[in-house]
């Protein structure tokens, strides 16, 4: 198996027991080397599962969207590091102090990268108008990017769609984390009318980014174990041909 590909796909445990998530993770066994453990199944279990998962030697992306003041994240960043996260995220929305501070705080921690979110997908032009923000959410990506990369953080979360057009703001070595996308075989099942289609992983590889986040899509597959596998040997495979 192609470890460094298998890397690059994690696998959100959106659960709320700490039993339904050992259950996937052994399901995949070997084939499941990275893992997002969200809100959910922190606030639910505690951290003993994002522990354990990190001493067997998985890659643990801590999805804690963190927006507070400096001296807090800096705090919620050093236990991230403790348990032997290696990602964390917090919003850019919070302003670059405390993405600063994220980043100070994860210099301790070798493994441990800060990605920062720009915009929250669900959000709308309207929603940002709502509380304030006068650009829309297609100004305001690009411009949260930008001061991700001041900040010094060492990602961003992007959707597929923005991925490409975001690479121009950041700093070449920078990791673009993208949520959102669904099997192919889940596409072709779905209407051709429907509009705003996820990208599948692939394309989202193409698209630029350096890893991508699946839940349901693959957690909710007869055989998760099989399609991670192959998802893996084929996100390889574009690696291998990059490289060559
Ligand atoms: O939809 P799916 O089950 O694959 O979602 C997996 C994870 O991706 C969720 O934990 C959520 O945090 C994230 N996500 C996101 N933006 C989306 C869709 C999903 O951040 N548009």
């Amino acid at each position: 198996m192609d470890v460094d590909a298998a890397r690059r796909i994690i696998v959100a445990l959106d659960f709320d027991t700490a039993g339904d998530a050992e259950a996937i993770v052994a399901r995949l066994g070997d084939a499941g080397q990275a893992y997002k453990i969200g809100l959910e199944l922190l606030t639910a279990a505690g951290p003993a599962l994002a522990a354990r998962l990190a001493a067997e030697g998985k890659d643990v992306f801590l999805d804690l969207k963190l927006f507070e003041i400096p001296t807090s994240v800096a705090g919620a960043v050093r236990a991230a590091g403790r348990l032997g996260a290696t990602m964390v995220t917090v919003h850019a929305m919070a302003g670059i102090r405390i993405m600063e501070a994220a980043v100070r705080a994860a210099a301790d921690f070798p493994q441990l990268r800060v990605i920062a979110l720009t915009v929250v997908t669900s959000l709308t032009d309207a929603d940002l108008a709502d509380v304030g923000v006068r650009a829309t959410t297609a100004e305001q990506v690009p411009r949260l990017a930008r001061l991700t990369r001041h900040a010094g953080c060492h990602g961003v979360v992007a959707s597929a769609q923005d991925a490409a057009t975001l690479r121009e703001h950041l700093h070449p070595g920078m990791l673009i984390v993208t949520p959102g996308v669904r099997l192919r075989a889940e596409l072709a099942g779905q209407a051709a009318t429907e509009h705003a289609r996820p990208a599948d992983p692939v394309a989202a590889i193409r698209a630029g980014a350096s890893h991508i986040v699946i839940g349901r899509s693959l957690t909710r597959a007869p055989d998760p174990a099989t399609v991670l596998a192959d998802l893996t040997d084929e996100l390889g495979n574009i690696a291998a041909t990059r490289r060559g």
